[in-house]
């Protein structure tokens, strides 16, 4: 089984996703972490902005997703995957063709013959188009960016509300306009609103969806 989320930043689908793994015994695949990944190893080598070196760095990058966290090149790097300089850079890195080729063929082999979520931009249209449930979640962007400020407050340091809020309507519009499976809803996706929700009721609503699919 398939169930692919997508949606803008902040619309709430890696928590979502997570709690329903959980439920339902679902592998979970952030596949967002994997675009991430790639820029702080691009970030690392200093390589920014260079098309070429970018496309060369990906013959030899190693990463890897475990139980525990998010490897690039043996080294545990969870928490800086998700710094503001990598949010920053991460829209940029994620539009590049032969990155999502390999992000995309990566995201294919690791969910052969599992069961499995998976959230990003793509999932419901392009990494699988025939996902056995499409959810596509959205919400305010300022609900959006306040949800960000929450989570990452306590983890960096100097986090301003308004220059997520900035961020996230950034990568919005990167996400939503770039030539390479753009940001959009799948035509047979359900979208969820999830601006004045708590995650206990997104999280049934999204149950309920999976229900009436007969696939639970
Ligand atoms: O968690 P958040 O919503 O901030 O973003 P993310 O899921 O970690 O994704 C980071 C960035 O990776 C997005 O802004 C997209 O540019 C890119 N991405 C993508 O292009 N395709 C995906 N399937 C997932 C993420």
């Amino acid at each position: 089984m398939i169930i692919a989320i997508d949606g803008p930043a902040g619309s709430g689908k890696s928590t979502i996703a997570k709690l329903i793994a959980e439920d339902l015994g679902l592998v979970y695949l952030d596949t967002g972490a994997m675009y991430r990944l790639v820029t702080l190893k691009a970030l690392n080598e200093g390589i920014l902005g260079n098309l070429d070196k970018i496309v060369k760095m990906l013959d030899d990058l190693r990463i890897d997703i475990k139980k525990n966290g998010f490897y690039l090149d043996d080294t545990n790097v969870s928490e800086e995957i998700r710094k503001p300089i990598v949010s920053e850079n991460v829209s940029d890195i994620a539009a590049i063709r032969e990155v999502r080729e390999k992000m995309v063929d990566l995201q294919r082999k690791f969910s052969e013959s599992k069961n499995v979520i998976l959230d990003g931009r793509d999932i419901g249209t392009v990494v699988f188009p025939n996902a056995d449930v499409k959810i596509f979640l959205i919400a305010d962007a300022k609900e959006r960016a306040n949800r960000r400020y929450k989570e990452l407050v306590s983890k960096v340091e100097n986090v301003k509300i308004e220059e997520i809020y900035e961020n996230i309507l950034k990568r919005d519009k990167i996400d939503s306009t770039r030539k390479e499976s753009p940001l959009k809803k799948a035509d047979d996706a359900i979208e969820v609103d999830t601006t004045s929700k708590n995650i206990e009721e997104v999280k049934n609503e999204i149950l309920y969806i999976i229900k009436q699919k007969n696939k639970i």
